[in-house]
């Protein structure tokens, strides 16, 4: 009887040392030591409820009662702790870390496609309507691909239009222009009848300024069958430059010369900045060069393995920069490879 009276004036002791203890615990680290202190399994009210057994059957349900609302009464307080704790934390960051919401956010800075690459799908989906399919060939070439089988043999004046970087190997280089591609493509396709375009990056050993570059992007064309004229030539061309420049642009062809083409043509454009009258961009003239083309070369033919005699195609050429310059007003070639994002940007 008296041990019985002793649990419950234990239990009185427990609950009030646990409250008092609790007091003092003003945060959530210090809250959690005390629950594990009075709550866990091995704190005093857990440890009435396993001397349980000790006490005579009367007595039991009244102490386990008992304990029961002591351990209930701890829960209780340490949720209402804990609730304060958390409460008064919020209250703290809130004026504490000021945070105003009326401030604009932070613009994403979204990554976008460099010109030359809107460019170059532009044209290649000109090409696609058109029914030309992309033929890519290597950026580094022999020097008897590059020159010597696009007729310009070694010592050929027309080499002095294509300066040109070296590698240590003998006979091999960067290619200059993409032209080296159609010999490349003639010998796979070969017998077959050929509709493509060769585009690529192609390099020169140049002095840099705002005009020139030591590497820029080319499209070549090539056709080759047994009926192409010069007529298809120039209707396809027309298309091509009313597709990309707009339906009533002007076009004329002018004579020129290519080595690995006979006879030679440049096309240029109704200046699409002045209309024609003569500005700036066109340098008066009214016009802008935008392609060199002829009907392939019966060398360059052979070359591919084709019978002149037989067969006959047309090639052209572009570059691509030049049409992004054109297009976007740009005053220096160096902008496209100076990775400055002022200049990206406004793309
Ligand atoms: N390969 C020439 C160059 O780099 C461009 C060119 C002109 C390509 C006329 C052609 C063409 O296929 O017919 O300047």
């Amino acid at each position: 009887m008296t041990d019985d009276n002793n649990l419950l004036r234990q239990l009185e002791t427990i609950q009030a040392d646990a409250l008092k203890a609790l007091e003092t615990a003003a945060d959530e680290s210090s809250l959690q030591t005390w629950r594990t202190a009075y709550l866990g399994r091995s704190a005093p009210v857990m440890n009435i409820f396993s001397r349980l057994g000790e006490v005579s059957k009367e007595e039991r349900p009244i102490i386990g009662q008992r304990a029961n609302q002591v351990k209930q009464a701890l829960e209780a307080a340490f949720e209402t702790s804990f609730t304060t704790v958390k409460e008064a934390a919020l209250q703290h960051s809130l004026t504490t870390q000021k945070l105003d919401v009326t401030l604009p956010g932070r613009p994403q800075s979204h990554g976008r496609l460099h010109p030359v690459t809107q460019t170059l799908r532009e044209i290649y989906a000109v090409l696609a309507e058109m029914g030309f399919q992309i033929y890519r060939t290597r950026d580094v070439e022999t020097d008897e691909m590059n020159f010597e089988l696009v007729n310009i043999p070694a010592h050929h004046p027309a080499r002095d239009m294509w300066d040109t970087f070296h590698m240590t190997t003998p006979g091999v280089l960067l290619r200059t222009h993409t032209s080296p591609g159609q010999v490349r493509a003639m010998r796979q396709y070969n017998p077959d009848p050929i509709r493509i375009a060769l585009p690529g990056m192609c390099y020169r050993y140049e002095q840099i300024s705002a005009r020139s570059e030591i590497q820029f992007h080319q499209v070549e064309l090539l056709t080759v069958g047994r009926n192409i004229t010069f007529g298809d030539l120039k209707g396809t061309l027309e298309d091509f430059a009313r597709r990309m420049y707009g339906d009533n642009v002007r076009t004329r062809l002018r004579p020129s010369y290519f080595p690995f083409t006979e006879p030679s043509a440049e096309m240029d454009v109704e200046c699409f900045v002045c209309g024609g009258k003569g500005c700036p961009i066109c340098k008066g003239a009214g016009w802008l060069e935008i392609l060199g083309c002829g009907m392939v070369h019966p060398t360059v033919l052979k070359n591919g393995g084709y019978d002149p005699t037989v067969y006959s195609g047309y090639a052209a050429g572009m570059g691509v920069e030049r049409i992004s310059i054109l297009r976007h007003k740009i005053e220096d070639i160096r902008y496209f490879w100076g990775n400055d994002v002022r200049f990206l940007e406004q793309f």
